[in-house]
């Protein structure tokens, strides 16, 4: 129940309002230097290193006997693997692009997941200082106000948020552009906040009525697909089958009509699972 997680989503709340503050002393320095990591775009900077030991150290040490999957304690290539143990995956900086740029959308994303299931999520905007959170049958919340997906029901009313993502592999890109190509004429308009856990937030907040993307991994997602849920939302995979936290995609929408209507268009590729 929702009460099993209180303390729990009581410390995790405190936390990365906490460690967000170090976010936002790093966001200062004008010229932020970035190593790269899977492609030329695809970025690491000493900051994501640092806050996600902060985070890591401050979870394992209240919580001991919990399982952690952490963005950049991931090993590159090896397989993950999510037990029913309850397990925090974490994101120090999701939009570690943003973040290189200053343009301010990245945010904390923290989730604990137990029997394979999202029991608390959080994304932390610190620079707008924009605590999305969510628990498991509790709702979803803006800095504490309730927050609910819109109500477009319609394909061609929908306001969409994807990510071109950090590959330039070029069948994942010509995913991207053949979905893009399919949509556009049938929609209202595409956004992109460069952050897949804000985007998620921004549908679960009313302000977008879609979101989907090829190629994010589990960390970029844990917190934003319970947050779109307790919102009103949906999730799924973007065939529409049962949403799958390592399957590297996700489809989310306002209900389950429009992701209906979504799943069809697009156009998928193959990557390997997380
Ligand atoms: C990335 C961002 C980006 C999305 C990528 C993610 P990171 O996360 O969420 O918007 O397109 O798929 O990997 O690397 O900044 O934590």
């Amino acid at each position: 129940s929702v009460g099993d997680y209180d303390e729990i989503y009581k410390f995790s709340c405190d936390l990365v309002k906490r460690v967000g503050a170090e976010i936002v002393a790093a966001s200062r320095v004008r010229e932020k230097l970035y190593e790269t990591k899977s492609s030329a775009i695809d970025f690491v900077t000493e900051t994501d290193g640092r806050v996600e030991k902060l985070l890591m150290d401050a979870i394992a040490k209240r919580y001991p006997d919990h399982v952690l999957i952490g963005e950049e304690s991931a090993v590159e290539g090896k397989h993950q693997e999510l037990t029913d143990a309850p397990t925090w995956i974490v994101d120090p900086i999701d939009g570690t692009m943003n973040f290189v740029h200053s343009f301010p959308c990245s945010a904390i994303s923290l989730a604990l997941w137990a029997n394979k299931t999202a029991e608390v999520g959080l994304v932390y905007n610190p620079t707008e200082n924009k605590l999305y959170s969510a628990r498991r049958g509790g709702g979803a919340f803006l800095n504490g106000d309730p927050i609910h997906v819109s109500g477009t029901k319609e394909l061609s009313q929908a306001l969409v948020m994807f990510e071109v993502g950090t590959s330039r592999d070029p069948a994942k890109l010509r995913c991207v552009a053949s979905n893009f190509a399919a949509l556009h004429p049938r929609i209202h308009g595409f956004r992109s906040l460069g952050s897949a856990a804000l985007d998620m937030c921004m549908v679960a907040q009313g302000g977008a009525d879609a979101y989907y993307e090829y190629g994010l991994h589990s960390w970029d997602m844990a917190a934003g697909v319970l947050i779109v849920r307790e919102a009103g939302g949906y999730v799924c995979d973007t065939t529409g089958a049962d949403f799958d936290l390592l399957s590297r995609r996700v489809l989310c929408a306002a209900n389950s009509e429009l992701a209906s209507q979504m799943s069809p268009m697009l156009a998928h590729v193959d990557l390997p699972r997380d």
